[in-house]
């Protein structure tokens, strides 16, 4: 098993006195590469807080986050900002596309802010699975959300980064289009061997997830292994007999 994220001790208050918020108190988490992890609570639990610790944008008051084998604590400013553009794909409810920049050039962003060639190859692939073809030199603003999102997940996916965090992906999608879309996140993601981490609200969304971590009052309150799990490591393990 192969951990591509742990989390030690995490805390995080805001305020206080009468008003502290302890939004994350004491998380641990380990998180196995090639995963699919849910993120289920309340609001206000403190998912998004967590998210946000792991990804590198925002710092916790104790503990660490290390992510494939580099501490983010013991990156400076910009040497973070390169981490996170190269080593994780984030995802956001309202898919924080660039309205001026057509499809394509959403998807391949990340990459040329790196100033790198995009692998054309490789974005196409990306971009037929998630069925974006007819789409490529549209803005943002012509698109469904669904669509929108299709392009987030796109890009996120499209430095090969080692982890992927979403944050209410489909928060802003009906539920059947909220269900399309999280299934070919999942296609997508199973293809290229990508670890997710998703937060979401909506138990049939988190029941396609292999792990549901639920969080309650900034602690982890329940941790458990889907049918899916079972099905994702049986398929790896004959994948195994076959090509060992
Ligand atoms: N910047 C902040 N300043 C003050 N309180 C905050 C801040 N961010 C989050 N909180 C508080 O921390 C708690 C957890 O928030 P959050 O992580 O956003 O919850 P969730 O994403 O589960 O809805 C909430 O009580 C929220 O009000
Ligand atoms: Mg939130």
């Amino acid at each position: 098993m192969h951990i591509i994220l742990q989390a030690k001790g995490l805390k995080k208050y805001y305020g206080s006195g009468e008003a502290l918020v302890r939004a994350l108190d004491g998380v641990d988490l380990e998180i196995e590469k090639d995963g699919f992890t849910a993120v289920i609570g309340t609001s206000g639990s403190g998912k998004s807080t967590l998210l946000n610790m792991l990804g590198g944008l925002d710092v916790p008051d104790e503990g660490s986050v290390t992510i494939d084998g580099t501490e983010l604590s013991g990156l400076g400013d910009e040497a973070a900002t390169v981490f996170r553009r190269r080593h994780i794909g984030f995802i956001f409810q309202n898919y924080n596309l660039i309205p001026v920049l057509n499809v394509w050039e959403n998807i391949v962003f990340p990459i040329t802010l790196d100033n790198h060639r995009p692998n054309e190859d490789f974005i196409m692939r990306l971009v037929s699975l998630l069925g974006l073809e007819g789409k490529l030199d549209r803005l943002p603003g012509s698109l469904s959300g669904g669509q929108q999102q299709r392009v987030a997940i796109a890009r996120a996916l499209s430095t090969k980064p080692s982890i992927i965090l979403a944050d209410e992906p489909t928060g802003n999608l009906d539920s059947r289009t909220s269900q399309a879309v999280i299934a070919l996140l999942k296609k997508t993601s199973r293809e290229f061997r990508q670890t997710i981490v998703m937060i979401t609200h909506d138990p049939e969304i988190a029941a396609i997830a292999d792990r549901v971590v639920r969080i309650e009052d900034g602690r982890i309150a329940g941790d458990t292994l889907t049918h899916s799990y079972e099905q994702h490591n049986i398929r790896n393990n004959s994948q195994r007999r076959i090509q060992p």
